[in-house]
Formats: structure tokens, C-alpha cells, sequence
């Protein structure tokens, strides 16, 4: 299904087509594909170049592996990632490598480079959904995190499927609207809550 961004302004096609479906076809994503979607994430700019992420990922043939993914999940997000073609866990490495020091925006920058594979997935016309719903604790018991690395999102993918695969209430939320504040809610100048006047036109 497609659902592009209903935008109040005009932005790339690929930022409009990206959104989070929980159906998914029944198709695999071949590795030259997987291999760009973390090409894509790789080259995401980070706080001193740190790179201060890493991706756990199972594809649905390693049922093993895949299946451990899934149980990390709440119940209601496994109800619907089991059908993605591959599931992942996002991880942020918390203090810097050279020092030791905290990392203040090392969720920040995995949440770049996730936001990078998503475009890339878009543009290879797969889709991402990105999941806070699972336990960060039995996943590193699960897959050996090890100390000062964290789970922070688990993520599914595959290419988009039919929303008639899905039970009623996840179907209905398939097919709503998909909505925004608008860019003068968040769009600040001079002082906090004060909307930039660009951003009022
Ligand atoms: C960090 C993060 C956590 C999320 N957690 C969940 C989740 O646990 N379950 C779920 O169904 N969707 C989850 N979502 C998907 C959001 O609900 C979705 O991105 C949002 O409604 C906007 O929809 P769109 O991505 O289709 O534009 C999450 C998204 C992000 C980025």
C-alpha cells in the first residue's frame, strides 16, 4: 500500500512515500539490498564521526535468530512483525570509544542513521517500522550486548503488503490518515514559543 505525506510544503518524494506500515508481503530482500539500507546508515554524519551504533538483524529464513527477535518484542508488535521479511535491533554505543566519556548524542546519531536506512529502504521500495515496544533487557541477554551499549528501537522490514492481511483494528489503523503538528507549532525564533515568521506563511 502506498500512503504518501499529505505535506503542507513541498518535500523530496522519498521523504513523502516513507511511512510505517505493519503489513508486509510475503517477498525477501536480497543481500545486495540489505547491504545498502546499512551503506545507508553508515554514512550518516554523527558527533565526532563516533559511528556509536550497531544492528543485530535476522532475516526471516534465519528462523532461529528471527524468532528470538520477535520474543523481545510486546506482544502487540510481534502480533505484526512476524510477517516483516527481516527484523532488527538498533543499538547505541553510550560513551565514547576514544575516552570513555558519556555520549551525549549517541541515541541522536543512531537515530540518523536509522533515519538514513529508512530513506534508502523507501527508495528501494521497502519499508521500515520502527519499534520502542520491546524489552532492551532481554535482548541483551538475548544477543550478548555487551556493557556500555544499549538497545534503543527494534525495527522491521520488508516490502509493503496487502492491509487486508491484517486483524480489523490493525487494518483500520493501516488505512487512517496520516497526520502532523504543523511546522509553526515546533518552528521557533528569538524566544522559546515564538514561532519563526517564516514558518507562519
Ligand atoms: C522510536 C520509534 C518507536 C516506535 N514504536 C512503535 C511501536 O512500538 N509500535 C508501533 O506499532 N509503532 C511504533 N512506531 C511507529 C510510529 O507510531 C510511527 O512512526 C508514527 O505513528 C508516524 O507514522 P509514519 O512513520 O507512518 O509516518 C515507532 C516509531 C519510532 C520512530
Amino acid at each position: 500500500m502506498h500512503k504518501p505525506a499529505p505535506t503542507d510544503y513541498p518535500v523530496h518524494k522519498l521523504i513523502r512515500e516513507r511511512w510505517s506500515p505493519r503489513a508486509f508481503a510475503n517477498k525477501s530482500i536480497p543481500q545486495n539490498v540489505l547491504r545498502s539500507l546499512f551503506e545507508a546508515a553508515r554514512w550518516a554524519p554523527s558527533s565526532y564521526n563516533e559511528q556509536p551504533w550497531a544492528y543485530l538483524v535476522a532475516t526471516r529464513d534465519e528462523q532461529g535468530s528471527f524468532e528470538r527477535m520477535l520474543s523481545v518484542l510486546v506482544e502487540f508488535n510481534a502480533n505484526w512483525a512476524k510477517s516483516a521479511a527481516v527484523m532488527a535491533i538498533a543499538v547505541a554505543e553510550l560513551a565514547f570509544a576514544k575516552n570513555n566519556a558519556p555520549n551525549r548524542n549517541a541515541q541522536y546519531d543512531l537515530g540518523a542513521a536509522t533515519a538514513l536506512l529508512s530513506v534508502e529502504a523507501t527508495a528501494q521500495g521497502l519499508a521500515v517500522h520502527q519499534m520502542a515496544g520491546f524489552d532492551p533487557e532481554k535482548a541483551r541477554q538475548l544477543f550478548g550486548i555487551p556493557a556500555g551499549w544499549e538497545a534503543i528501537a527494534a525495527i522491521a522490514l520488508g516490502y509493503p503488503g496487502d492491509p487486508a492481511s491484517l486483524p480489523p483494528p490493525l487494518k483500520d489503523r493501516e488505512m487512517a490518515p496520516r497526520t502532523r503538528k504543523p511546522i509553526a507549532e515546533f518552528v521557533m525564533a528569538g524566544q522559546w514559543g515564538h514561532t519563526a515568521p517564516f514558518a507562519t506563511k
